[in-house]
């Protein structure tokens, strides 16, 4: 894109975008009749400039949503009304996936072609589409609308899937999963007429919570029995008992309680979670405000569990960031969402008002003194903002890049500020926790894995959806409960734990589901991904896929990663295509010593575990001689 800061204004629509966001303009100079946002003078960020940054993400949503597109004129907009630098504001918004900055079309087709639903078509999807409406990414229906292909929308248990936008004064969102491409390009048709349905029954729990209704579950008790969007219902399922018992347990109490049920964090790196809690609690001083994230990102491809955790359970995750509060006396809370994830966003938007109505958010919650609230963003599109502090930095109004570490969340996270960031799975298992005893929770489960666990099992299996079990579950046990192998019902390999975990043969099965037996194998449980493959999948295929998946999401900001992951990519298309650089082994020695490099010396998770499912994969198998 050509952006010409010196010339380019924001259309009307533009204008009423942001202004939807940051109020009408105050000034003349804001509203831009004694200078446009234009005249080459830009602001380098002043005072003002940096105490509204965080607004950046929003705004630039509102401009998305509404015109389908972000031009130079609306980036010189949004830049004089934040008093941020042009320049900073194109940085941020070209950082972004669901961000367009070139003209594009109101309705637009995301068409996930990713590893789940690969298994289930979406390669033929993408092939009928191509022949119909032309190549992903251009122009069709007479320029009215446009198809592009998409890293895993969090549907796998539903796949193929396909996410339908339109933007306009009134922007909708459907998710359509399973997918066609007849039901594809229906909606489609039906969303440039301007009659994109309302969604239908948002989660269907038979279908994405097989276990829904069965006593052996916990967690997810209340998914399918519960209208997520009473809160009566919640009430009567057991809700805001856990926030009364951890007000008369006070902070030092529920901290208690954490460490002793050992729960370890579900978003991936497993840090015990009462150490944390512990660890903000530790920096009160006067002056220090706190807060508690809960992250809601869920990108690695073939997770879906803390959406229907949203879909289906919302209030379950307001009560536990509640409890977080009191326990790390934080008074802000903020829910950083996926951006694809429309009707979670929903959900959650309603549970936070009804909360706020019945005196459980806000101030003097419950009428002990407790005041916290929370705010819902949306991501845009991007993996890395998952990596908590990837995330800090995007809700602040900065590119998602990571921190370097230390200094720790806990003690300098969001704004500079001691911050508790913890996985949605996580906090649902706080008000379990609190209400029934940190000591009676560590003991379901195993020695050093306490507690429930949900698993993510899609691909070529009988019922995909998202499956409860206490650690100690093996492999082989998930997946009977999931109705067994699916496809040809021949086993060829399991992704454990996302694009990046690991691939585990079928000799692996008896492997226990805990942290430790999966570490003993050379695997992790990741974000609780089981994505199974029969034997008609090109395990090939799956890898580029996910190496090209790692290329598009690195951040670039270190060296060894944003090198690495191009590398490695260009490395698995020669062996793949059978065009390798000098022989295979020599070609499969520079893979794994390029994985070496990324692993010891990336600034984030991202980076080290790029080329993990790769290097399990050819530890397992000879796939390319
Ligand atoms: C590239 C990358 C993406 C991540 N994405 C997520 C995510 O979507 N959700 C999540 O909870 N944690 C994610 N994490 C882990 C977070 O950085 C952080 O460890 C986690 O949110 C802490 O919560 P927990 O202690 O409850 O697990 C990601 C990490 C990396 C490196
Ligand atoms: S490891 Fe990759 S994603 Fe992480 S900071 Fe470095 S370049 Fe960015
Ligand atoms: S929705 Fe397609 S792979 Fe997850």
């Amino acid at each position: 894109m050509d952006i010409h800061f010196t010339a380019d204004k924001p259309s009307p629509e533009e204008k009423a975008a942001v202004d939807s966001k940051l109020g009408p303009p105050a000034t003349a100079w804001e509203g831009g009749e004694r200078r446009a946002a234009s005249d080459g003078r830009t602001s380098s960020g002043g005072h003002r400039g940096q105490a509204e940054r965080h607004r950046l993400l929003p705004v630039l949503h509102a401009i998305q949503s509404r015109v389908g597109w972000i031009s130079a004129g609306a980036i010189n907009y949004t830049a004089l009304r934040l008093d941020l630098p042009p320049a900073e504001v194109y940085g941020v918004a070209s950082f972004y996936g669901l961000f367009s900055l070139s003209q594009r079309p109101p309705v637009v087709a995301h068409v996930c072609d990713d590893i789940a639903c690969l298994t289930r078509g979406a390669e033929e999807i993408c092939k009928d589409l191509e022949s119909k409406l032309g190549a992903s990414g251009a122009p069709c229906m007479s320029n009215r609308a446009m198809w592009l292909r998409s890293p895993c929308l969090g549907l796998c248990e539903r796949a193929p899937a396909a996410l339908v936008t339109s933007a306009g004064e009134e922007p909708r969102e459907r998710v359509l999963a399973p997918a066609n491409p007849n039901s594809i390009q229906s909606l489609v048709r039906d969303a440039i007429e301007g009659k994109l349905p309302e969604e239908p029954d948002v989660l269907n729990p038979n279908l994405s919570v097989p276990q829904a209704g069965r006593p052996e579950i916990h967690l997810l008790r209340r998914i399918g029995q519960a209208d997520p969007t009473s809160l009566d219902d919640y009430r009567r399922m057991d809700g805001y008992q856990a926030l009364r018992r951890a007000l008369d347990l006070g902070p030092e109490g529920v901290v208690r309680e954490m460490i002793d049920s050992r729960l370890l964090g579900r978003g991936g790196a497993a840090f015990p979670t009462g150490k944390k809690w512990e660890s903000v609690q530790a920096q009160r001083k006067p002056g220090c405000k706190h807060f508690v994230i809960c992250n809601a990102d869920e990108s690695e491809p073939g997770t879906f569990k803390d959406r229907v955790i949203m879909e289906g359970d919302p209030f379950a995750v307001i009560e536990g960031m509640t409890i977080a509060a009191l326990a790390v006396g934080a008074q802000k809370g903020y829910i950083y969402l996926r951006g694809e994830y429309p009707y979670a966003a929903k959900r959650l938007a309603h549970a936070i008002q009804a909360a706020r109505a019945h005196g459980l958010l806000g101030g003097n919650i419950l009428g002990r003194g407790l005041h916290f609230d929370i705010e819902l963003r949306r991501g845009a599109g991007a993996y890395i903002c998952g990596e908590e502090t990837a995330l800090f930095s995007s809700i602040e109004g900065y590119r998602g890049e990571p921190r370097n570490k230390p200094p720790f969340p806990t003690q300098a996270g969001l704004f500079h500020q001691p911050t508790l960031v913890n996985n949605v799975e996580t906090l649902i298992n706080v008000p379990e926790i609190i209400r029934t005893g940190g000591a009676a929770y560590a003991r379901i489960g195993t020695e050093n894995s306490a507690g429930y666990r949900l698993f993510c099992v899609c691909g070529h299996v009988a019922r995909p959806g998202v499956y409860e079990v206490p650690f100690g579950a093996t492999l082989h046990g998930v997946i009977d409960l999931a109705g067994g192998v699916g496809g040809n019902g021949q086993l060829q390999a399991v992704l454990l734990g996302g694009a990046a975990g690991a691939f585990v043969s079928p000799k692996e099965l008896d492997t226990p589901l805990t942290f430790e037996g999966t570490r003993a194998i050379g695997a992790t449980l990741g974000s609780g991904v089981i994505m199974l493959f029969d034997n008609t999948i090109d395990l090939k295929k799956i890898l580029l896929r996910i190496a090209a998946f790692f290329r598009h999401e690195t951040c670039g900001q270190c060296v060894p990663c944003r090198v690495g992951v191009v590398r490695q990519d260009e490395a698995l298309r020669r062996l793949a295509g059978r065009q390798p650089l000098g022989s295979v082994d020599q070609e499969v020695r520079t893979l794994r010593e390029m994985g070496q490099a990324m692993r010891d010396a990336s600034i984030c998770g991202l980076g080290q575990t790029a080329s993990s499912a790769l290097e399990s994969a050819l530890n397992r198998w000879s796939l390319f001689s």
